[in-house]
């Protein structure tokens, strides 16, 4: 079979990452650096911060995943970068750097978007995984249900329409006083509270029939329920208020993947992203699926999270396709489907 060896590369928010991948599901090398203890502090992304260590970590990072590979430039049959979304300063040194590379190895440029790559994890994670299936993709950035039609034909049938889940997390967390990136602190101190916090006083906010999704309204409640509680000199249990925010965060992603597999008549059911690291949701998830007959499929978290490994995946099925082909006039963006 003929083998085409790709060479990932992701830089859009707060993780630098290189990976080689063959024909986009056979993983060689996956590296990430991560900046999450230099932004910690700050309780967030900073993004310039982010931009300037990107810079000092990329190359760095190509030449170990390619030695851990033991692959030669040379034998590469393409370079795949996230050029959107992200922050622009961050997204700008992966971009420049795949030029470069494209241009002085000779060899193709493959312009990805970050979230149709998460979507990639599936493949890397299930060898026997293919379109058609409904995907979940739940992150820091992102919240949306995809129906995945072909590896490069995806349709958005439903997105946040404020916040997105993994946001909603981290703002949670730091209510809490919790250290940034929230969502894992959440996960752990859930898993030692109950679920027994009405944040919404029985008036539980509308599911909606549609497939979009809102955080914004959940974030303020549990603003409110730790403010009102501070005010009357109440305790709050963080553990309890971890698990039951969690419980609501999760139910409307559970029961709209599932109803948008029925509605399409599909019986694989994927997610990925972030957020689909999250204890609950997986087990949420799961039971749903049991109860459903239906397949229901998730990566590994290192696979969840930002690397370059999905980037190089869905490289491989565009390059194969013809899609997002790129020169040397590539540009990052900060908003991308
Ligand atoms: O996909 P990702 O690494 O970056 C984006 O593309 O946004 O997702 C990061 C988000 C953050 O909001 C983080 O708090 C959340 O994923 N996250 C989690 C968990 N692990 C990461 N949220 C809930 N539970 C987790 N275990
Ligand atoms: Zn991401």
């Amino acid at each position: 079979m003929d083998e085409k060896i790709i060479l990932g590369i992701e830089s859009s928010c707060d993780e630098t990452s290189a990976s080689v991948v063959i024909n986009g599901r056979r993983i060689l090398s996956n590296v990430i650096a991560s900046q999450i203890d230099i932004h910690k502090r700050f309780g967030g992304v900073v993004p310039e911060i982010a931009s300037r260590n990107h810079t000092m970590a990329i190359i760095p990072v190509i030449d170990e995943a390619l030695t851990a590979a033991g692959v030669r430039p040379e034998a590469l049959d393409a370079v795949g970068v996230t050029c959107g979304a992200g922050l622009i300063g961050a997204l700008l040194v992966g971009v420049s750097t795949a030029k470069a590379l494209s241009f002085a190895l000779n060899k193709p440029l493959v312009a990805v978007s970050h979230t149709r790559a998460h979507v990639a994890g599936n493949y890397l994670a299930h060898p026997d995984l293919e379109p058609p299936f409904i995907c979940l993709v739940v992150s820091g950035g992102h919240t949306s249900i995809v129906r995945v039609d072909g590896y490069t034909e995806q349709t958005v049938i439903g997105a946040t329409t404020d916040d997105a889940c993994g946001e909603a997390f981290d703002k949670v967390a730091r209510i809490l006083g919790l250290d940034y990136p929230g969502g894992p602190a959440i996960d752990k101190l859930a898993a030692t509270g109950a679920a027994n916090i009405d944040f919404f006083k029985n008036a539980k906010p509308s599911g909606g029939g549609d497939y979009n999704f809102s955080y914004s309204g959940l974030k303020t409640a549990v603003i409110n329920y730790v403010h009102n509680a501070e005010q009357a000199g109440r305790k709050i249990n963080p553990a309890d208020l971890a698990a039951s925010f969690s419980e609501y965060a999760v139910a409307p992603l559970v029961a709209k993947t599932f109803r948008a597999a029925r509605e399409y008549g599909l019986n694989t059911v994927a997610m990925c992203g972030g957020v689909s690291a999250n204890t609950l949701l997986r087990r949420r998830m799961t039971e749903r699926a049991e109860r459903e007959r239906v397949r229901f499929l998730y990566p590994p978290t290192v696979l969840c999270t930002d690397n370059a490994a999905i980037v190089a995946s869905l490289a491989y099925y565009q390059l194969q396709a013809g899609i997002g082909l790129a020169d040397l006039t590539l540009n990052a963006q900060a908003t991308l489907a």
